[in-house]
């Protein structure tokens, strides 16, 4: 009996809702789970898929959806590993057990262009620091061709896959690729420096569902209550900007830990209307005249 894109469709809904799983690597529903899962098994993109209802679905196919479906709920894989895809600001990005799955609300502001912190006809300099799959850094390439952009990590194996995306998506000499512990191998000013660094602490680490556990510990984890990492890049960014350069730093749902550690600063974070939380931004200057509180932080809380 043959079957149709829309019957698998509801039939793997089903299956994955009667689970209970943990959705939020970059899709939030079972629905869009299956989406990810079905442009994979059919080779479509998301427009095809929309508009053929009606297509029959080849056996195999079926079969290879329901095996995959399979893998997601025995093994707890997110779905993006489980088809080694995943979309970001409207990119499809490779993603393995190397890098985290992309799902920051950076989308947003790469939709907005930065606007209104910094615009693209200002920002020609851009650097994305823990980077992990390239795919902040690399969507602002592919949508403001004429910024020239860093994107660096300390881990060479998702600079690997960093630059696999870069191929993929076509980006040439705009987009260089550095491993760096943070600033250390980082010798360039930037008008905007984007970074989606750590910032779970090892408990909450250890709390996280199983589904995160695919995802390499060190994309997740910074100590000092997921702090410490954060606050190295708000201390040393300064030295990374240009004059009227900005930081944007995302600390998701630890943004009140980040504000009780720094009570006397006033932080300004993005309003998300697409969802997600925690992306505070600063101008160099706000951060040279907080230099002294981070700098305490770090003397006092990192050996
Ligand atoms: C939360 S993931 C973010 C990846 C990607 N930017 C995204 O939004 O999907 C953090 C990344 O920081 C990298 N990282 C961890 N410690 C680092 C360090 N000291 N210096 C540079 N990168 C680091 C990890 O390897 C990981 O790729």
């Amino acid at each position: 009996m043959s079957t149709t894109l829309r019957e698998l469709f509801d039939q793997s809904v089903g299956f994955l809702s009667s689970r209970n799983l943990y959705y939020g690597h970059g899709v939030e529903t079972a629905e869009d789970e299956v989406l990810l899962l079905l442009m994979f098994v059919l080779d479509m993109d998301y427009a095809t898929f929309n508009t053929q209802p009606d297509y029959e679905v080849h056996p195999e196919q079926k079969l290879q959806a329901e095996n995959l479906l399979r893998k997601r709920v025995e093994q707890r894989i997110p779905m993006a590993y489980v088809v080694g895809f995943s979309v970001f600001a409207g990119l499809r990005f490779k993603v393995d057990h190397r890098v985290l799955i992309p799902r920051s609300p950076f989308a947003e502001l790469i939709d907005l262009g930065f606007n209104p912190w910094i615009g693209f006809e200002t920002a020609t300099t851009v650097l994305d620091l823990c980077t992990g799959s390239g795919c902040i850094g690399l969507a602002i390439a592919h949508y403001f061709e004429q910024a020239q952009v860093d994107v660096s990590d300390i881990s060479s194996d998702a600079l690997e896959l960093a630059k696999t995306n870069k191929r993929l998506l076509g980006l040439g000499a705009n987009v260089s690729v550095i491993e760096s512990d943070l600033f250390a191998e980082i010798s360039g000013q930037y008008d905007l420096i984007v970074s989606n660094p750590p910032y779970v602490d090892e408990e909450e680490f250890a709390a996280l569902p199983d589904e995160y556990t695919y995802e390499p510990k060190q994309a997740l984890v910074s100590d000092r209550s997921g702090m410490e990492i954060p606050v190295k890049i708000l201390f040393e960014a300064p030295n990374h900007l240009s004059e009227q350069g900005f930081l944007f730093l995302e600390v998701g749902y630890n943004d009140e830990v980040l504000e009780d550690f720094f009570p006397d600063i006033s932080f300004e974070w993005v309003h998300l209307s697409m969802g997600g939380q925690g992306i505070c931004v600063f101008s160099r200057e706000d951060l040279l005249k907080y230099n002294p509180l981070f700098k305490s932080f770090l003397q006092d809380n990192v050996t």
